[in-house]
């Protein structure tokens, strides 16, 4: 019933309705119209109530909330259903339980702060409340358990595009998947599986954008879109962007194009053709970037001619 009243708002943005006008419209009675009105505002809606004239919607919160992502939302199957907390451990944790209950593909688990955010090879991931997007999709692709990291690569891509399109910075993938503007990072993305021998049951995508996080709130080499593009930047408007982009690139996936994604991913990549130090496990190799393989596999040539696949790693780029 909130969903309806605050559409019927939305609807007459530029007006006041009257509570009657929603009572009958909705069929709902006054009080649980005042309930709804009062619960709306607690969760930042902006309404102005005026004797004899009802109620007039001003500003809605750039707040990760079901309605305010569905609203607009292209997609046909991604962000459809949407888990929303206000605080939680790690939206990874959630979705993945999420996926061995049978979650639907494309649900979306988002957070406005994460109070153990995860990231690669153990690290943390800064998520300070209602700064950035935390957000995991539950995908069901059919691939090999060796494939998965191609959902890396076409996320890396989606996102790269969307910030491109949304705040017109130069976005750069950092293999395997950070996102940077000038060489700081916005966005990292974790993938996590669970597979049976043959085939991937689920992959939980998260991912992580700084979009008007603060350079005090941020660790060394980070960034946020706010810090590059000197303003605010509204998180619903740019997480509709990044879904519908990813979805546009997983359904490359779901067609058998993965040499698009390939391709793309070439265009937008800061590390192929550099120099770059890679560490492995405990082991670290200098040579020079040369491209990625078909499973997103960075091919590097040591000083002696030598080529090397890593699947994994940490990659610095040297001068
Ligand atoms: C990285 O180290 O670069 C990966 C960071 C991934 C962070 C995101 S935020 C949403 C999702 N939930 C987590 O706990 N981690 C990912």
């Amino acid at each position: 019933m909130e969903t309806k009243i605050l559409n019927f708002l939305k609807e007459n943005k530029n007006t006041y309705i009257s509570g009657e006008d929603i009572c009958r419209r909705l069929k709902v009675s006054r009080t649980a119209v005042w309930k709804h009105i009062q619960h709306l505002k607690e969760i930042g809606y902006e309404i102005m109530a005026q004797p004899h004239l009802g109620y007039q919607i001003i500003s809605i919160p750039d707040k990760m909330l079901p309605d305010e992502i569905s609203d607009g939302l292209q997609t046909k199957f991604f962000g459809k259903k949407i888990i929303s907390y206000n605080s939680t451990a790690s939206t990874n944790d959630i979705a993945y339980n999420l996926a061995e209950q049978k979650a639907q593909e494309g649900t979306l688990v988002i957070a406005e702060e994460q109070l153990k955010g995860k990231g690669r090879l153990g690290r943390n991931w800064v998520s300070p409340q209602g700064k950035g997007i935390y957000a995991t999709l539950i995908l069901r692709p059919q691939l090999a358990p060796n494939e998965a990291g191609k959902i890396t690569l076409m996320a890396a891509v989606g996102i790269a595009k969307a910030i491109r399109s949304y705040t017109g910075l130069d976005s750069l993938i950092k293999w395997p998947n950070d996102i940077l503007v000038d060489n700081e990072k916005v966005c990292g993305i974790l993938t996590e599986m669970s597979a049976e021998q043959d085939l991937v049951n689920f992959v939980i995508l998260g991912m992580g954008v700084n979009i008007n996080t603060e350079k005090h709130e941020l660790p060394k080499g980070a960034t946020s879109l706010k810090l590059k593009s000197k303003k605010e930047v509204n998180r619903l408007g740019f997480l509709k962007m990044m879904l519908q982009e990813l979805e546009q690139e997983y359904l490359k996936i779901k067609n058998k194009n993965f040499a698009e994604i390939i391709n793309q991913w070439r265009n937008l990549s800061l590390t192929l053709g550099k120099r770059i130090c890679i560490k492995y496990k405990d082991d670290f190799l200098e040579g020079q970037a040369l491209d990625i393989d078909e499973q997103g596999a960075l091919i590097v040539r040591d000083d002696l001619g030598f080529l090397h696949n890593f699947l994994s790693g940490d990659v610095t780029l040297v001068r």
